[in-house]
């Protein structure tokens, strides 16, 4: 039966890994869901085998409330609010590595070897910092703590007091078996989370969130090896360095260290008025009209979405457009910035949701050689990822970061609402340029107006 139990296991992880392997892809990310759905089922079950007295009918308490809760805010989660989402549900993650990893402690009549002891240290430290580091980014996102950083003299100094203390006690605890000498380790940790974060900008909160991925899952690994649960260990370390990859990506793609942004500082600028120098700058504007008649008349339109356009859920509008402008014999394609919206894969799930065909959807590296060859570039909602001082400007908060060359082609439209700055608070050069007539307004509003125009 044991090696029944040890195969299916092994089924989940290669499910877990296939479903990662889907997920890499627009293309494959429905079957890398499915793939991760069945192995989480299976190894589930499979669970309730191997326990050696599960309470039933409290298991399934908790499975039917947690289905619930997850299916509802699925159904009914804005786009926008995805972020904070995530954050909220690694929270849960910490919170559960630390309640294993206390449930293990005070297990009547079972003592822990010394590697299991230290396993459960580092799954239930860890797990504590994922568990209030998650809240605080959740608060910060969804708006309900301040997003601004958080500084005061000596922070490093009273973290790494914090840290050693710790580490002091999780040794005592080593040392002594004392339940207390875990808990005072415990409590540690958990103020550790929300010190790690508060001096974290709200414009980091994305990479800070896939890194409290990465250690919910280095969490539930360490407690696999407590519980010698062989799937917790594999899903544990699939999670813990896709997170860790996924950061990496995102910092490269911002042109931003992952030491800069876990040290703080970037976002504190969030909000606040750009604009150079706040001199009067003169741009050209135009109406929907106008910009219809300019891609309908066009040999190629390349699309750039951003941020607005998940604000304004004009994915299917766009999509509309597309077709007819394909109607009129216009090649259309979208270039995709690994960074624009708000999370990994933001534009790629907002097109997917529009049904718009993977194949019309580009990668930066695919089409940025392409641009100075397009005849429109129409700019829906994105502004950081084509602000051309990321290549001009070494002063530039952003310099050194790519960007969608948008500024290459022969005539540039940009939707949006005003001149306001994006996420990183800084003017755009791309929008005064002879070439760029602004369209302003809502996004599906001027999609919608252009469409009645063509
Ligand atoms: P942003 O630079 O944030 O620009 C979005 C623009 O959309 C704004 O300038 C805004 O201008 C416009 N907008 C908002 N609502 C709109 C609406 N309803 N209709 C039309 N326009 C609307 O977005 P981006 O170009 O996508 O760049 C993403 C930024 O987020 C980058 O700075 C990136 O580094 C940062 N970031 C992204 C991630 C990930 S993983 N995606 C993670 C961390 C940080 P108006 O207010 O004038 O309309």
């Amino acid at each position: 039966m044991q090696n029944l139990y040890a195969l299916s296991y092994l089924v989940s992880a290669v499910l877990f890994i296939l479903s990662l392997r889907g997920l890499s892809s627009p293309v494959s990310a429905r079957a890398g869901n499915v793939y991760g759905m069945v192995g989480m089922a299976l190894a589930g079950v499979t669970t309730l085998f191997v326990a050696s007295s599960p309470v039933l009918w409290l298991i399934g308490i908790a499975i039917a409330a947690g289905a619930a809760i997850g299916a509802w805010k699925a159904k009914t989660v804005a786009m926008t609010a995805m972020p904070e989402l995530v954050a909220a549900m690694h929270s849960l993650v910490g919170l559960a590595a630390v309640l294993i990893a206390v449930a293990a402690i005070y297990h009547t009549g079972q003592s822990h070897t010394q590697v299991q002891k230290i396993e459960l240290f580092l799954g239930a430290f860890i797990g504590a910092i994922t568990f209030t580091a998650s809240i605080v980014a959740w608060g910060k996102l969804s708006g309900r703590f301040a997003s601004k950083p958080v500084r005061f003299a000596g922070q490093h100094v009273f973290n790494l007091v914090v840290f050693l203390a710790m580490l002091g006690f999780g040794g005592a605890y080593f040392v002594t078996d004392s339940h207390s000498a875990f808990l005072m380790m415990l409590v540690l940790a958990l103020l550790l989370g929300v010190m790690v974060i508060v001096p974290i900008g709200g414009a980091d909160m994305p990479v800070v969130v896939s890194m409290l991925n990465s250690y919910s899952g280095w969490a539930a690994a360490g407690i696999g090896f407590t519980l010698d649960n062989s799937v917790l260990i594999i899903a544990g370390a699939c999670v813990g360095s896709s997170g860790a990859i996924l950061s990496y990506i995102m910092c490269r793609a911002m042109n931003r260290s992952l030491v800069s942004v876990l040290l703080g500082g970037f976002g504190a600028a969030e909000g606040t008025a750009a604009g150079g120098d706040g001199a009067a700058r003169n741009y050209k504007s135009g109406s929907p009209e106008d910009a219809a008649f300019l891609m309908s008349n066009a040999e190629s339109v390349v699309i750039v979405p951003g941020y607005g356009l998940a604000v304004s859920r004009a994915q299917h509008a766009l999509q509309e457009l597309t077709t007819m402008l394909e109607e009129h014999g216009v090649k259309v394609r979208y270039a995709i910035h690994p960074v624009a919206g708000r999370m990994p894969g933001h534009m790629n799930v907002l097109l997917a949701e529009a049904e718009v065909p993977y194949d019309k959807v580009l990668e930066m590296e695919e089409i940025n050689s392409e641009f100075s060859t397009t005849d429109v570039v129409l700019v829906i909602g994105a502004n950081d990822v084509v602000n051309p001082a990321a290549k001009n400007d070494s002063a530039s908060p952003i310099y050194g970061m790519p960007i969608l060359d948008a500024y290459k082609a022969r005539t540039v439209l940009v939707v949006k609402r005003s001149m306001s700055v994006g996420y990183a608070g800084l003017d755009n050069d791309l929008f005064y340029m002879d070439k760029t007539m602004m369209v302003f307004g809502d996004a599906k509003k001027v999609v919608e107006d252009m469409l009645h125009a063509i």
